[in-house]
């Protein structure tokens, strides 16, 4: 669907498609454990998040060098841009490539040089948001963040990402005060697969501004509740939902009910490559699977703009809502 949208919800490795995995891989000198595309896709069959992140980590190896970053980012970029995204707030896991010897600056500069140029190439204005994993330490996650100083004027805000369950938010409380201190906005996955206590830690142990998934926070009124009454924008993925057997069918999912809860929800592509879709699939699938209307659909994207970190380009905000308002639905 080409409705205006803004993309909150987006790993920049979960866009890595098998074609370009495997030229890549040819570049770098990498062997791939697949022996084509069509073998690579086939695997695409995940139990949860954590057979998911496996399969994730171990096609990362083919990233290697700044025009690698780049490509993959300007490649989502165009794909992106042709469903309707308007503007897009990127994802990406410094720690998945450090750990594999590749320095942060080069990963940080090839997602920077893509994006610095996808307004004049794609027309989709951006943001960068690093992400700490969560199964990692506390301490490798303030190691990141002070390698990642050089490069804070590309970086908007920090999230926090991988297996869930096990790794609550208050384990990150001192990387994220130390975000605030320099400026940072603060995101973070919550209620995905981890309970509606993670969500609640989220908001109060590390302050975040938009909980990523949320999903979970349907089993406790009184949290949503409180995420309506605050308009905390939750950046939902339906069809990565389905794929990670969060939801068994997407006609089971809960985002009807939680757009009747007066929820702030959005709806994103999480690692579209590995989940069946990008930004506008995820729109058309719950489009059809949900029998959601007009109005319910043009709610999901002026959310979007309404929860994207644009407080300092107020008049893009304005043109982009406005771009909402006009779209006729065919
Ligand atoms: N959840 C948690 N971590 C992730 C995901 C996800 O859906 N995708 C990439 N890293
Ligand atoms: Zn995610």
């Amino acid at each position: 669907m080409h409705l205006p949208k803004a993309e909150l919800h987006l790993h920049i490795e979960g866009t890595l498609e098998p074609e370009l995995a495997f030229a890549l891989a040819e570049r770098n000198g990498v062997t791939l454990p697949y022996a084509s595309t069509e073998e690579l896709r086939a695997a695409y069959e995940f139990d949860d998040l954590q057979s998911f992140l496996d399969l994730y980590y171990a096609l990362m190896a083919v990233l290697r060098t700044e025009e690698d970053f780049a490509e993959l980012a300007d490649a989502y970029l165009a794909r992106a841009a042709a469903q309707g995204v308007r503007h897009a707030e990127i994802f990406f896991d410094p720690q998945a490539h450090t750990a594999r010897g590749v320095p942060i600056g080069t990963v940080i500069e090839g997602l920077g040089r893509a994006l610095e140029r996808s307004e004049e190439s794609h027309g989709v204005s951006t943001r960068l948001i690093l992400c700490f994993l969560r199964d990692l330490s506390a301490e490798s996650a303030l190691g990141t963040l002070d390698a990642a100083r050089p490069y804070l004027h590309r970086i908007s805000a920090v999230g926090l990402d991988s297996a869930e369950v096990g790794h609550p938010p208050a384990k990150f409380r001192e990387v994220y005060e130390a975000a605030t201190a320099l400026g940072l906005r603060k995101v973070a996955h919550a209620g995905e697969e981890g309970p509606p206590e993670y969500i609640r830690e989220a908001l109060d142990v590390l302050g975040v501004e938009r909980i990523d998934h949320g999903l979970r926070c349907m089993e406790d009124p009184e949290l949503v509740a409180r995420l309506v009454a605050d308009r905390v924008p939750l950046t939902l993925c339906p069809l990565s939902n389905v794929r990670l057997r969060t939801v068994d069918r997407l006609a089971d999912h809960p985002l009807p009910a939680m757009l009747a809860a007066g929820l702030h929800c959005t709806v994103n592509s999480d690692d579209p490559a590995y989940f069946g879709g990008y930004a506008g699939d995820n729109f058309d699938a719950v489009r059809e699977a949900l029998a959601l209307g007009p109005e319910q659909l043009r709610t999901l994207a002026r959310n979007s703009f309404e929860a994207a970190f644009l407080d300092d380009d107020e008049e893009r905000r304005a043109r982009y809502l406005a771009e909402v308002e006009a779209y006729t639905f065919d």
